[in-house]
């Protein structure tokens, strides 16, 4: 799209969107002291800090400084592009998005995705054709059917199987007018290592399609029937494709996220085979991993749909391992967490099939948190039988427990140590409160001073600012009483983004702002707005005065710190008759500040 049709396609879909209606679809915003406030998606807490002003179109949370317009908070909560979230806006609002002027590139990435998306689903379609409609396929039959897999869940999952030769998926395909090349882009074959041509890659297995949110088939898992078979791995995967990239899919999410937001959670397992099987069970809002770490991407996909996740990883020391990995990913995003411990059986997949639905839901409920978890997991591996062990086990473990803020759970935590650790409650409360005194020193040393000074004039720079927005003119007057370089560096941003409003006359507005500004400048920008709120506005153009005799006095004050310096310097090289200049200009500023 040329820049300015790109424009005015934007400012349409802004226009349009109604950032409450938007915001609402994803947290629970309510009303109050004349904006929407909510528990931020963004990071965790239990007060909120998230607010939204309507006429104004800006986000903000106090507590993690994210901020921006309608676009910005959709791309990162389907942590998307910001285009891609002007896209995703036009489309729920049926707003057409002009595509006659891709790029070269963008047509020719788009033609190329059809074709692998169509590869795809006929592929899908032959693995599954094989499985349930010729005799050879009963090989796979057989081992799905003695795994109690119904033939439902075949139909629902379209489970496939490949045949037992090197060619025959591929000269099907080539048969039916597909292109080498598009076959290997597809991963659904490899080229030969010695001589020409290519073979299938997936032989004699049983298929698992694998799709995207869309429910667009993007790849398959296979898995040989034989696992004590040692030359070849349980599981192969489609190779990294243009559609196809493990970070970012999670197996059966197309089918589960509407279950998923229902129950407000989200089961995580490792393997296909586990979603499968709990699927077939009854329970349905489960995904898995294909076979790779648990990614922020999949945290984000899944948090789309609900703020819960609970892992229930194999209970082996592999799957104990990859949970411990997993949850401080998840937790980092805001995402509640806890975790399942299977107690008998290695998989959920083992577990369900021996004591059914019920069983695993009440396991399911009996999860345990995230701290709980790596309590556990510290008692149980560090050897604490010696007085070195147990300091070494509470170091290990007091991190952990100090992020409880519910004081109730924390003594709960406390006993629990201390019973685990054969030690005196006194002396982990002591050890306790050690640490979490330490954290609070540890912040409060600094410049205390310098803050206090730089705060005073981001927040007096935060009000020029704000009337700023609202009467661009208002900006000459403050830059005339204050140079830029004065104001915090982000606020500089919006500086510079204003002057190009005065140069272009035209007014300051949240899309142009949000394409011009750093995600830094964009969250102050959003800030200073939603600030505006409050019920100070008739005192606006007081505080307007105050805020700019506050930036001018400090703008002085530097300008008195650098003349001194450069007045030393003249004085030891000898320039007398500069630093007669220099004394008159530092007399001039003494005055004014006086004055202030
Ligand atoms: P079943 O033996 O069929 O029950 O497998 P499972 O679902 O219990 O899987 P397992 O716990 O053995 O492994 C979990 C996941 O890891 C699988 O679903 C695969 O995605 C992946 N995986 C397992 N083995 C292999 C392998 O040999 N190669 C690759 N690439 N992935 C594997
Ligand atoms: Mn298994």
């Amino acid at each position: 799209m040329e820049n300015a049709e790109l424009d005015f396609f934007i400012e349409k879909v802004n226009s349009q969107s109604d950032i409450v209606e938007v915001i609402s679809r994803y947290v629970q915003l309510n009303m109050r002291g004349g904006r929407y406030w909510a528990c931020c998606p963004f990071h965790n807490e239990k007060t909120a800090s998230f607010s939204v002003t309507p006429e104004k179109g800006f986000f903000y949370c106090f507590g993690c400084h994210v901020g921006g317009n309608v676009f910005k908070f959709l791309s990162l909560i389907e942590n998307i592009t910001y285009f891609e979230a002007v896209k995703l806006q036009a489309e729920r609002l049926g707003i057409e998005i002009p595509t006659q002027n891709k790029s070269e590139q963008e047509v020719e990435r788009d033609s190329e995705e059809k074709i692998l998306h169509k590869i795809n689903n006929d592929a899908k379609i032959f693995y599954h054709n094989y499985l349930t409609k010729t005799s050879q396929g009963a090989l796979g039959r057989k081992y799905l059917n003695a795994r109690g897999i119904t033939d439902d869940v075949i139909e629902k999952f379209q489970l496939g199987f490949a045949p037992d030769s090197w060619d025959g998926l591929s000269k099907n395909f080539l048969q039916r007018g597909y292109k080498v090349e598009e076959l290997l882009a597809a991963g659904l074959v490899s080229k030969r290592k010695s001589g020409e041509g290519v073979y299938d890659r997936m032989r004699a297995r049983v298929i698992i399609p694998i799709a995207n949110i869309l429910g667009q088939t993007v790849g398959f898992g296979g898995r040989i029937l034989n696992a004590a078979d040692e030359k070849s791995p349980k599981y192969l995967n489609t190779p990294e494709t243009i559609l196809f990239n493990k970070r970012n899919l999670l197996f059966g999410l197309d089918k589960a996220h509407i279950a998923i937001s229902n129950k407000n959670f989200a089961i995580v397992v490792e393997g296909y085979m586990d979603a499968i099987s709990l699927w077939s069970a009854g329970i349905e809002n489960v995904v898995a991993t294909l076979g790779t770490a648990f990614t922020p991407e999949h945290a984000k996909l899944i948090m789309r749909y609900a703020r819960k996740i609970v892992f229930c990883y194999d209970s082996d020391e592999a799957g104990q391992k990859a949970t411990l990995r997993a949850l401080p990913i998840v937790s980092e995003l805001g995402a509640e967490v806890s975790v399942v411990n299977i107690p008998d059986g290695k998989d959920p997949d083992d577990f369900i099939r021996k004591h059914g639905k019920s069983d695993f839901e009440k396991i399911v409920t009996n999860a345990r948190s995230l701290i709980e978890y790596r309590m556990n997991y510290v008692l149980r591996t560090i050897e604490h039988s010696t007085i070195e062990g147990k300091v070494h086990a509470l170091k290990e473990i007091l991190p952990v427990v100090l992020n409880e803020t519910d004081s109730t759970r924390q003594s709960e935590y406390r006993k629990k140590i201390a019973s685990a650790l054969v030690l005196d409650e006194s002396v982990v409360r002591s050890e306790w409160q050690k640490l979490s005194g330490q954290d609070k020193i540890q912040r409060v040393k600094g410049t205390k001073l310098k803050i206090e000074v730089d705060e005073a004039i981001k927040q007096a720079g935060a009000v020029a600012l704000r009337v700023a927005w609202q009467d661009i003119d208002t900006l000459n007057y403050t830059l005339s009483m204050v140079p830029k370089n004065i104001f915090p560096k982000v606020q500089q941003e919006i500086i510079s983004y204003l002057e190009t409003c005065l140069a272009e006359n035209r007014r300051p507005d949240n899309v142009t702002a949000a394409v011009q500004l750093s995600d830094s400048a964009n969250a102050e920008l959003s800030k200073i707005i939603i600030d505006s709120i409050d019920d100070r506005k008739e005192n606006e153009v007081a505080a307007f005065d105050d805020s700019v005799k506050v930036l001018h006095k400090a703008y002085l004050k530097n300008r008195h710190a650098e003349l001194l310096k450069e007045l030393n310097k003249c004085m030891l090289g000898g320039n007398l008759a500069k630093a007669d200049e220099i004394l008159k200009s530092l007399k001039k500023i003494k005055s004014e500040l006086d004055g202030l």
